[in-house]
């Protein structure tokens, strides 16, 4: 009998529900984006995030049942994301899953957020061939993962201070792009030259697999400050081409690195940075290089979405780990360690 499993997703802007069968088949997967609202204030705004969750909610688990013609009954479980995110957004996708557990008599599935990124590769490649490792590169995280199986994760290496995503974000902001900037900073940087200006990489201790972008940063914005200072102008294109260059290598040379200390034939990518170009290109060529095999999600499933949320919940619900109705938002929820 298949698993007919309603995900929802709250953690941060996007408000999303999806119904997912048997952790592959999409019937529907419905994303309302805050982004309009939140890009007057050039980011997040944590209490309006949360408002607009409580507004949208209903609306949007309704059309994921309607896209995929199906009614409440029909439903084998409910899943949703319990943290990492902001806490008052989380609470508004657990509070819904939680009414509807309790009054479908369903299981309710807590999935971390991260693990559904993560997940959002099973959607396409169901066997990836284990273990591997996962670089997760998100707007809150870039880790390293090696992963021996769907739950089974062992943490390589993690940002020290900015995460990738944040990064983009932020130097997107001293560009003037807007927000979020990843995708404008990605877009701008195909105009651009990525050796026209010399940034540095951080690597930290030699076998280190952490990361650090704040330098990176730094030096972005200090560049840009000089130029302003002796009335230089500054090809905006360049800086982002050569921004981007820098996260890239030290992305992949790390994701390698991983690879082969821990002997795995597959890498795996996940999180909103997931969807870079020069990203998945050069991950793509040092993989073929290194006969490694790579898969990348789909580049609609990169961001956040409640399809990979319901994804991640049919292998916790076919090993019948279920949370408790007492279950919270846990906002600095880590990877593979519970907390029902
Ligand atoms: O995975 P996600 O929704 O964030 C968290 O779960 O924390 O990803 C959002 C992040 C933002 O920082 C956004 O700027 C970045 O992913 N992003 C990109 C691209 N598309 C999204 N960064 C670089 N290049 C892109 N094409
Ligand atoms: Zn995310």
């Amino acid at each position: 009998m298949s698993v007919i499993i309603l995900g929802i997703e709250t953690s941060c802007d996007e408000t999303s529900a999806a119904v997912v069968v048997d952790g592959r088949a999409i019937k529907s997967n419905v994303i309302s984006s805050q982004v309009d609202i939140h890009s007057k204030f050039g980011g997040v705004v944590p209490e309006v995030a949360s408002r607009k969750h409580l507004e949208l909610i209903n609306n949007v688990i309704q059309e994921a049942l309607d896209q995929a013609g199906l009614n409440f009954a029909d439903l084998n479980a409910v899943a949703v994301t319990y943290g990492p995110g902001l806490v008052g957004a989380l609470l508004v996708g657990v509070a819904a899953a939680k009414s509807i557990s309790f009054g479908l008599d369903i299981p309710l599935v807590g999935v971390n957020h991260l693990e559904g990124h993560v997940f959002a590769n099973l959607l396409v490649e169901p066997d990836p061939g284990f273990p591997l490792i996962c670089l997760v590169v998100s707007g809150g995280h870039t880790d390293l993962l090696l992963m021996h199986g769907p739950g089974q994760y062992k943490l390589l290496g993690a940002t020290r201070d900015d995460a990738a995503g944040e990064a983009f974000d932020k130097v997107a902001r001293v560009l003037g792009l807007g927000y979020p900037g990843g995708p404008l900073v990605d877009k701008l940087a195909e105009t651009g030259d990525p050796h026209a200006i010399t940034l540095p990489r951080s690597y930290l201790e030699k076998d280190s697999l952490d990361f650090s972008f704040s330098g990176l940063k730094t030096a972005v914005i200090n560049y840009l400050h000089r130029a302003q200072q002796r009335g230089e102008a500054v090809n905006h294109a360049d800086v982002a081409a050569s921004f981007r260059q820098a996260v890239v290598d030290v992305l992949v040379d790390k994701t390698l690195v991983a690879a082969k200390r821990h002997d795995t034939q597959t890498i795996m990518l996940a999180g909103g940075v997931a969807a870079n170009k020069l990203l998945r290109e050069q991950l793509s060529a040092r993989a073929i290089d290194n006969s490694l095999r790579l898969i990348n999600p789909p580049l609609v499933l990169c961001t956040d979405n409640a399809a990979m949320i319901a994804c991640a919940a049919y292998y916790k619900y076919r090993r019948g780990d279920f949370a408790p109705l007492s279950l919270n938002a846990v906002p600095g929820l880590p990877l593979g360690q519970d907390r029902y």
